[in-house]
């Protein structure tokens, strides 16, 4: 079984050296590259790749290095034609980004198109050497080049590119899925801070808080980083300075504040319903939060903010039950 992992592990590694070839020999993969300001320099260290546009390039490759198709098949790297029994390759016309473990196999690829045509990314299915939720996109350079004092947790690969090429080594995706209880338990072993860096649509917004729950659960209490108008962190850098990244990462949010500032934008608190409703939102949150003196403070916060006088609250999370002995 081991010895099957690894001729897994072998066949995806030559077709990552194989996309990468390519890459260095096209003109349009290199360009698309270079006009998001990746240099030469991330691309090695990405070992990024492209898959030509052609329908066989890698399976006759694969062939030619004495590889069998059913192994490729199991990859996800070719198909089985319906018409008749030839193969296909799965990738075309995508840069390439192989998915590499900390011990530095490649477990699997993304690939994205070099336009608007959908679907933008295709990943790797699953295979019996990659399990999407088992893994971050990047944790192989966390591994080698943070310090681990902090780690962020960002939706995509380009994001995760973004922040490497400029020298901010511990970012980290999710691979396109919802966060796992193993992504998280992950994140806790890489870095002593962990930071959500999402995108700022609402698919990003949601995700976040899915995230934030599935890391509380796992006993992190991350933080959340506010991109303001920016998409994602890799337009935001396209943009901005580092100084001005750690600026968002000196000003982020903890899970608590983040979500009354996220709350606030959902209510109109200027009107007693909107008011109520953020309220009593927020008196939700404030009941779970397991540290008497963090609830307090909450509780003297919102009760200041709305001005609505503490004993209300304080009913509204802890009930009619008496709060201390
Ligand atoms: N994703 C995916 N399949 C898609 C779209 C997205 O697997 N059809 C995953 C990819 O890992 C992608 C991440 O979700 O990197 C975030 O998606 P999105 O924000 O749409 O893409 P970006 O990473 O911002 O891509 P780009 O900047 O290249 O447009
Ligand atoms: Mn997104
Ligand atoms: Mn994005
Ligand atoms: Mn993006
Ligand atoms: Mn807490």
């Amino acid at each position: 079984l081991i010895d099957e992992k690894n001729k897994f592990y072998e066949i995806n590694k030559e077709t990552a050296r194989f996309f990468f070839s390519n890459l260095t020999k096209n003109e349009s993969g290199l360009n698309y590259l270079y006009n998001r300001k990746i240099n030469n320099k991330t691309i090695k260290q990405f070992g990024l790749g492209y898959s030509l546009n052609k329908w066989d390039d890698l399976y006759k490759y694969l062939k030619f290095r004495g590889y069998k198709e059913a192994d490729a098949q199991k990859l996800g790297l070719i198909g089985k034609k319906s018409s008749n029994d030839g193969y296909y390759d799965k990738f075309r016309n995508r840069i390439m980004f192989p998915i590499i473990d900390t011990k530095g196999r490649v477990i699997g690829f993304g690939g994205r198109v070099l336009d608007n045509s959908m679907p933008k990314y295709l990943n790797s299915q699953e295979t019996p050497v990659f399990n999407k939720g088992e893994h971050l996109y990047g944790l192989n350079l966390v591994n080698k080049f943070s310090d681990k004092k902090r780690i962020i947790l960002v939706e995509g690969y380009m994001d995760v590119i973004a922040l490497f090429s400029k020298g901010i080594n511990c970012g980290v995706a999710s691979l396109g899925t919802a966060l796992t209880e193993r992504q998280a338990k992950l994140l806790k072993r890489y870095g002593e801070n962990v930071y959500i860096c999402y995108d700022s649509d609402q698919a990003g917004i949601n995700a976040t808080d899915r995230a934030i729950e599935v890391l509380l659960k796992e006993e992190i209490e991350p933080k959340i980083i506010n991109l303001g108008d920016y998409k994602d962190p890799d337009d935001f850098l396209k943009e901005n300075s580092v100084d001005q990244f750690e600026k968002t990462i000196n000003e982020s949010f903890n899970h608590i504040d983040y979500r009354i500032h996220i709350n606030k934008k959902k209510y109109n608190i200027d009107e007693a319903e909107g008011k109520i409703k953020f309220t009593i939102e927020i008196a939700k949150i404030i009941k779970r939060l397991k540290s008497p003196i963090e609830k307090d403070v909450y509780i003297e916060k919102i009760s200041k903010e709305m001005n609505i006088s503490k004993e209300a609250i304080e009913k509204e999370v802890f009930g009619n039950t008496i709060k201390h002995i």
